[in-house]
């Protein structure tokens, strides 16, 4: 059976309250804490960076997973890593040198991820599988919360799912935008195994209610 993972992103969170809404959602059930940065440069927003990241780190157990919408990547990634962060990952459209920057995560003692837009092909993955530990597939265009999932990213989805079971490597398949309980089992059935949400958890009231009602429909994916 799958271990799925659910991730809420902070993007929808109370900034005023940061540290006690990553509590909050830690005790609610997350598995992991989604952190969004975005620099008004690669997407036309501008979030959150290593101090932030730090300042959340007290107060939370779980893996913090750091989403670089970034350009360019590399100069911030010792920063992330020094802040706490677990898992850095970032769009290849964004760095010069795929492999040095996945290199550089891990030599950083992080997990390295490789984030691909609904536009973005994925043959950017041909020659790196060995150099993953996660693979994010946007199921919206990256730079705000609360966006419509974008149907087409299940075959994306599955696509990769099919490339990492033939790869062997144990690499997270992890889903961005739009996911909500009503499609969370889709999205699962597809091929992946952890699952970002933003606005379906932090725009709610009750935290564990959502979480449990996602665990639900995992349960029958
Ligand atoms: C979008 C971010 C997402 C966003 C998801 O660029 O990468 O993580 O917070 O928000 P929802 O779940 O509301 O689509
Ligand atoms: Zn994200």
């Amino acid at each position: 059976m799958t271990n799925y993972r659910i991730a809420p992103s902070i993007l929808s969170a109370d900034f005023a309250r940061l540290g006690e809404e990553v509590r909050n959602v830690v005790e609610a059930g997350a598995d992991i804490i989604h952190f969004d940065v975005m620099d008004n440069h690669y997407v036309p927003n501008l979030t959150i960076g290593p101090l932030v990241c730090e300042a959340i780190r007290p107060h939370v157990q779980v893996p913090i997973d750091v989403h670089l919408m970034v350009k360019p990547v590399d100069r911030i990634i010792p920063d992330f890593a020094k802040a706490g962060a677990n898992i850095i990952s970032f769009h290849p459209e964004a760095s010069e040198h795929i492999d040095r920057t996945l290199q550089l995560i891990r030599d950083q003692g992080c997990k390295a991820g490789l984030v691909f837009n609904p536009g973005t092909p994925l043959h950017y993955l041909e020659h790196v599988m060995d150099k993953l530990d996660l693979i994010l597939i946007m199921s919206v265009n990256p730079g705000f919360g609360g966006q419509s999932f974008i149907p087409e990213a299940l075959k994306k989805i599955a696509a990769v799912r099919k490339m990492i079971d033939a790869s062997g490597f144990d690499i997270m398949l992890e889903v961005d935008g739009g996911v909500k309980v009503d499609n969370i089992a889709a999205v699962a059935k597809a091929g992946a195994d952890t699952f970002v949400a933003g606005s379906a958890i932090f725009g709610k009231p009750d935290y564990k209610a959502v979480i449990d009602a996602m665990r639900t429909q995992l349960a029958s994916a």
